[in-house]
């Protein structure tokens, strides 16, 4: 008897050796210590004997039970454990491959010198304000001194909405609204789309944007006009930069100035981005005309104004390099990144 208790035991150790999945498990476990197995078979068998050898065998029988019991356990652990193990290294992530570093968005170059030149405006005190795009003529050209038939109605070619209404041509339409909502002292930023029929070409768009200054106050002359501007080229195109101050003509200022720096890539010398004049047109400037002054209800023997107006697209171009005015419209990734 004690014999086949060893052959039950040996078998079983041989069967659980061999044993890698839960299921064979399983039903291994019923061979040997379910209802019908090798274990309960034996436990009938107890019955039929003398009760001195009953006990005997009773206890060797429980005994193998609990071996039985403890050898299924234990294989049972085993699997659970090289279950784990084996989900964990096919899961296993490694921490030491290098990411793909991400790509971070850009302001575009227009936008990134839009903010430069308002950010250091508005430490000066100067408010920002917001026009539209679709502008009255009334305000586009007659409100600024450009009467119907002046012949510099010729030099902005417009887009007509109908007769009375625009596309501005210019950001200097919001010299007049501001003027007329507000009294002195005024100092405001307007900037945005102007828009002129233009071909497609390096250097022109019929899309361009401009933006605007103005201030009314009562001692206000020239010399201001001249540091103010003077500091926002400095602040776009560095502190060593140096400003010429040329008469010009514009309808809605008297007297008119054009405003050039001296072209940061060759100092003055003459190169190909200022076409060898050693300078580079920056913007249009003025005192503002009285007639627009008095337009707008304001006091001219009290208050004087002066006004400016700069086209982004060029001064983003110089700034950034950029030599095709129509890359900064088309997507040019690279091109683009260099306002970062
Ligand atoms: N509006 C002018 C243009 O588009 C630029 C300009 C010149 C604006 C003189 C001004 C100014 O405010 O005073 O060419």
């Amino acid at each position: 008897m004690l014999e086949k208790l060893q052959e039950i035991l040996n078998s079983a150790k041989q069967t659980v050796a061999q044993i890698d999945d839960k299921v064979a498990l399983t039903q291994a476990s019923a061979t040997f210590l379910g209802k019908n197995g090798a274990l309960s078979g034996l436990m009938k068998g107890l019955r039929d004997m003398q009760p001195e050898e009953r006990r005997n065998m009773g206890e060797q029988l429980n005994e193998l039970r609990d071996t039985l019991i403890k050898l299924f356990e234990d294989k049972e652990a085993e699997i659970n454990h090289n279950l784990l193990e084996r989900k964990l290294s096919s899961e296993r992530v490694d921490v030491t491959i290098p990411v793909h570093p991400k790509e971070y968005g850009c302001m575009h170059p227009i936008e990134a010198l839009k903010k430069d030149i308002i950010d250091y405006l508005i430490t000066l005190g100067f408010e920002l304000k917001d026009g539209t795009d679709i502008e009255t003529d009334m305000y586009c050209f007659e409100k600024l001194n450009v009467p119907k038939e002046h012949p510099a109605r010729e030099m902005q070619d417009t887009f007509y909405i109908d007769s009375d209404t625009v596309l501005r041509t210019h950001t200097s339409a919001m010299q007049v609204r501001t003027m007329e909502a507000q009294t002195p002292p005024i100092k405001m930023i307007s900037a945005g789309n102007a828009y002129r029929i233009d071909e497609v070409d390096a250097t022109h768009s019929p899309i361009f944007q401009q933006l605007e200054i103005l201030v009314v106050d009562e001692h206000v002359t020239l010399a201001d006009l001249i540091g103010t501007l003077e500091g926002v080229v400095k602040k776009v195109l560095g502190e060593k930069t140096e400003i010429r101050v040329r008469p010009s003509y514009f309808p809605f200022t008297e007297p008119s100035v054009e405003i050039d720096a001296v072209c940061p890539k060759c100092g003055g010398k003459g190169c190909s981005t200022c076409g060898d004049t050693g300078v580079i047109e920056i913007l249009g400037a003025g005192m503002v005309h009285p007639n627009v002054l008095e337009g707008c209800g304001i006091d001219t023997a009290k208050y004087r104004g002066f006004a400016a107006g700069f086209g982004l697209d060029r001064l983003a171009m110089l700034k950034y390099g950029i030599e095709d005015l129509r890359d900064m419209y088309e997507n040019n990734i690279t091109l683009l990144k260099q306002s970062k």
